[in-house]
């Protein structure tokens, strides 16, 4: 790759590139940590980890790493790396087995091959087996980081099962949630780069803002693409959120100019939890009347112009601009 191309905007290949031999290494440094003295815990840290998923925690964590410190990125956010990326992991297999899932990463998900009560408790495992690993680098701040993160991330998924099944959610609720379930996790990756790169304070919180923005993108196009996606692409089925009892913010748009008919549509779906009564193409046609989808990535817009805005204040480096392509491909995705 020519790095010498000042200012251009990369493309995915090029930043995986960057990160290819990093990224590696993290994948043998979580296979070599996922092995547990009960077998099923093993498996099930393995099974999730072989079915793919997109590393985006890990690549953020290894570019503000490498942003802040240059090449090659350190011992310490390769296992930083794996540390986020098996926190992530951890939080998948509780979120199945609270959302009663079937699919993940386009298999059947954890909580079907294993059932519920060994999915805790390896989801558990998955958690202190990260934190072992953050201990070792004997930084009272990054474990300040993913304790706070992990509180954050389980009192959202706490608040959302407090509003399952509700009509009455607002924009700022839809907010709370996004911030909670992807937003912070991304602020902390790009936050633990920085310092495993050498990175001082200040960049560390610049850094932190760009990802918050970015994860906030990240969940508002999740939220749009639970309508528009093909489940074959995304890999777990589509309009899952409002069979699961989710108002997310399309619907909360659509709500606000809803006819009280039109609102009944969704009260039925909530209250039955599938489509048999009101079909899901009724609920996109909704969506569509009141601009929905639109005004959802209008917003998510808004977030990675701020993420964008944010990184651009760095001095210009291959990182940089790969931080900078990274919003594009968020807004863009497809799964
Ligand atoms: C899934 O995250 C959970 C959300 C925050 C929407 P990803 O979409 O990053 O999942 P994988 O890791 O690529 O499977
Ligand atoms: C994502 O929550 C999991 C967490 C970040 C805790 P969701 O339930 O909204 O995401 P998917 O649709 O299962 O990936
Ligand atoms: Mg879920
Ligand atoms: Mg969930």
């Amino acid at each position: 790759m020519n790095l010498g191309k000042l200012g251009q905007a990369l493309t995915a290949r090029e930043i995986f590139e960057l990160i290819q031999h990093d990224l590696e290494q993290v994948e043998k440094k979580i296979t070599l940590e996922s092995v547990a003295s009960v077998d099923a815990v093993t498996a099930i840290g393995q099974y999730l980890h072989s079915s793919g998923g997109k590393r985006l925690r890990p690549s953020l964590l290894l570019l503000a790493a490498k942003l802040a410190g240059g090449d090659p990125a350190s011992p310490m956010a390769i296992q930083l790396g794996a540390v986020v990326e098996m926190i992530h992991a951890a939080t998948l297999v509780h979120d199945d087995v609270i959302d009663t899932a079937q699919t993940r990463r386009g298999r059947p998900s954890t909580n079907i091959k294993w059932g519920n009560h060994t999915c805790v408790l390896a989801g558990d495992w998955l958690y202190m087996q990260a934190f072992q690993i953050a201990l070792r680098e004997r930084v009272f701040q990054v474990l300040d980081l993913l304790i706070g993160l992990t509180q954050m991330m389980v009192e959202g998924e706490l608040l959302q099962l407090e509003r399952i099944g509700r009509m009455d959610i607002s924009e700022a609720d839809c907010m709370e949630l996004v911030d909670r379930k992807t937003a912070c996790l991304f602020s902390v990756c790009c936050r633990l780069g920085c310092l495993a790169g050498g990175g001082d304070l200040i960049s560390q919180e610049k850094l932190g803002e760009y990802a918050w923005n970015l994860g906030m993108a990240f969940q508002l196009v999740d939220d749009v693409l639970d309508f528009t996606a093909r489940e074959k692409t995304l890999g777990k089925p589509v309009g899952g959120d409002l069979r699961e009892g989710k108002i997310t913010l399309p619907v909360v748009y659509a709500l606000e100019c809803a006819s009280a008919e039109e609102r009944r549509l969704v009260e039925v779906i909530l209250r039955e939890r599938n489509y048999a009564a009101v079909p899901f193409e009724r609920i996109l046609a909704l969506l569509e009347k009141y601009h929905a989808i639109e005004r959802v990535r209008e917003r998510a817009q808004a977030f990675t112009d701020k993420a964008r805005q944010v990184i651009s204040e760095f001095p210009d480096s291959p990182y940089q601009r790969a931080l900078l392509a990274v919003t594009e491909l968020v807004t863009e995705r497809d799964h």
